[in-house]
């Protein structure tokens, strides 16, 4: 069968998903795919193909299939149990870019790496920061390691597995940046299982959803320096609590909108 004739057979997967999902076993950038539709697809690909669409078919991600997901612009390996980077959250990193000085040594925390997207964005676009990456999972700390040595800046980061601030001594860094777990804990029955499986702990933030802020709040003053910046993704109805949380801690708050208008990230200095 031909390039074209795989990707028109009916699928409950979208066409997106069907040439993305192609591209990757044909070896290529699916945007090459329009210039291969007359292409035979040799058998072992079409057959594979077939096997593979039946799980994004069912609501397993595509993404963790194809092993890769891109994120402001480079490629990200991804893996079961760990969030698969969101469009959001490349707001965060291009905020926080944006207001990073580019002319002195900076150093930054992470909490709660993830797949690493945010700590080796913000290092692959500013040879001037050092980061500090933690995870509550090592799964997700060994891919950020990956991700990483994938993008050339492992060397400027330190990885560590804990709770939050728990096992790191108070120190006055420079930026410290957060998409913490964020959805309230009676959620997780209706949340359909293409995304339980990012994982309970990647998505979580206890019962009222915003718990993580309150602690990342309270341990803020030991871990940033005066004139240091906060940068947190938070859910689309917590711009109001959080700004709050860190009004109180006498931080000057800004909140950035997403693409749909909602509130998604704040952003707070420290005087
Ligand atoms: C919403 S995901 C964000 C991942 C990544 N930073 C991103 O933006 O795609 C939250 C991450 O926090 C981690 N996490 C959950 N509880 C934690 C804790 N108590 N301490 C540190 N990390 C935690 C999860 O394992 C998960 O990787």
């Amino acid at each position: 069968m031909k390039v074209r004739q795989l990707l028109q057979k009916p699928s409950r997967a979208s066409l997106r998903d069907r040439a993305l999902l192609l591209a990757h076993l044909l070896g290529t950038d699916h945007k090459e795919l329009y210039f291969m539709e007359g292409l035979e697809v040799p058998p072992e690909v079409e057959e594979r193909f077939f096997r593979e669409l039946s799980r994004p078919e069912e609501g397993y991600p595509l993404q963790y299939i194809l092993g890769e997901w891109d994120f402001y612009g480079m490629t990200f390996f991804v893996e079961e149990g760990v969030l698969i980077p969101r469009p959001e959250t490349e707001i965060l990193v291009e905020e926080v870019l944006k207001r990073l000085p580019e002319d002195k040594p900076l150093l930054g925390l992470e909490l709660g790496v993830g797949t690493g997207c945010i700590s080796v964005s913000l290092l692959y676009y500013r040879t001037n920061l050092r980061m500090l990456g933690s995870d509550i999972s090592l799964r997700a700390l060994r891919l950020t390691r990956k991700n990483a040595l994938r993008h050339g800046v492992s060397d400027r980061l330190l990885l560590f597995a804990g709770d939050l601030f728990t096992p790191l001594k108070p120190y006055p860094f420079d930026l410290l940046v957060s998409n913490p777990p964020y959805i309230p804990e009676a959620h997780w029955e209706k949340l359909p299982k293409s995304i339980r499986i990012e994982g309970y702990s990647s998505l979580i933030g206890g019962v009222r959803g915003w718990e993580f802020y309150e602690r990342l709040a309270a341990g803020v003053a030991d871990y940033l320096k005066p004139g240091g910046l906060i940068a947190l993704e938070i859910g689309h109805d917590q711009g109001e609590v959080v700004r709050r949380l860190f009004e109180e801690k006498g931080f000057k708050v800004e909140t950035i909108r997403d693409y749909s208008g909602q509130e998604r990230v704040v952003l707070g200095w420290r005087y």
